[in-house]
């Protein structure tokens, strides 16, 4: 985001591609686009636009370090270059490799009711595949085998945090990790950033009027510099169906393991 140095003043050496000092790991429809625009307010933040899938993603993570720093954006010394993809948190290999990389790389981690993440997986991948002209279950048939949760299922097991946080937690301080509440993120955004800025150890620079509730969205949006910026329409979109009955075997079958990664975290959500 914007600097307050006129690009005369800056000698080009210091003008560089920088590997991230925060990278936002996950989960997968939590909310990780809309923290990413948000922490790009901040002055002293830079974020690589597009996700880079470099620690998940075999086929990436062989083109080496140097590949990974040239997707990262152009930074001024003291600015903090952020990324987000939101398969590293699911991914078995991606703790070890990110700790390899850099041992002091700080993690956020923006979690939403586990249920509800479901339903928004979901309905990401109906949408992609209605697009594509693929053919479709119904969510309840991949959640449900003969009325029961299916454990199998992919978005469920995406679903159950603490099983991916514990292989976070055995290399990286429970300190290095940001939680970042994505409920509250939706009401309120201004509080969740400010927790991340002191996290960053970056100085206070968002404000309350960097944001405002946009009625045809839904959704805050962002203003800065007279710009503003809503989330485009992938983002917020109504769920897929499912029934009440099938939820709350859903949201019943979540209760231990989100029990489980709030002790972990020594935090509790509201969730279903
Ligand atoms: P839904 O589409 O299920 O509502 P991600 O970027 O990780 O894919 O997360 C997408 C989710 O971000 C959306 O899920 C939406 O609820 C949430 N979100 C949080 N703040 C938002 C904002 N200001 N505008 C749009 N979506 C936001």
């Amino acid at each position: 985001s914007g600097s307050s140095a006129t690009p005369a003043q800056i000698p080009d050496a210091a003008v560089s591609r920088r590997l991230p000092g925060a990278i936002i790991i996950g989960v997968r429809k939590g909310g990780t686009r809309a923290l990413l625009e948000m922490l790009n307010l901040h002055p002293e933040v830079e974020v690589a636009k597009a996700e880079i899938h470099y620690f998940n993603l075999d086929e990436n993570f062989r083109r080496g370090l140097d590949w990974y720093r040239a997707q990262m954006p152009l930074t001024l010394p003291g600015q903090v270059t952020v990324e987000k993809t939101p398969g590293y948190f699911t991914a078995p290999l991606a703790p070890t490799r990110m700790w390899s990389a850099n041992p002091a790389v700080k993690l956020l981690l923006i979690v939403r009711d586990p249920a509800e993440r479901l339903v928004s997986d979901y309905t990401q991948v109906l949408h992609n595949r209605l697009q594509q002209n693929k053919p479709y279950q119904p969510l309840v048939e991949l959640l449900l085998h003969r009325g029961r949760i299916n454990p199998s299922y992919k978005a469920l097991q995406r679903s159950l945090y603490h099983h991916h946080l514990a292989r976070w937690l055995e290399l990286f301080p429970r300190e290095q990790i940001h939680i970042v509440d994505g409920e509250a993120l939706i009401q309120d955004p201004f509080p969740e950033l400010q927790k991340a800025e002191r996290f960053l150890e970056l100085p206070p620079r968002i404000t309350p009027e960097n944001f405002y509730f946009n009625t045809t969205k839904g959704f805050y949006c962002l203003l800065t510099a007279g710009h503003d910026k809503c989330l485009d329409d992938s983002k917020g979109r109504p769920h897929a169906p499912l029934s009440n009955k099938a939820f709350q075997k859903l949201c019943k079958y979540l209760r231990e393991p989100n029990q489980i990664f709030f002790n972990m975290v020594g935090q509790t959500f509201d969730w279903c």
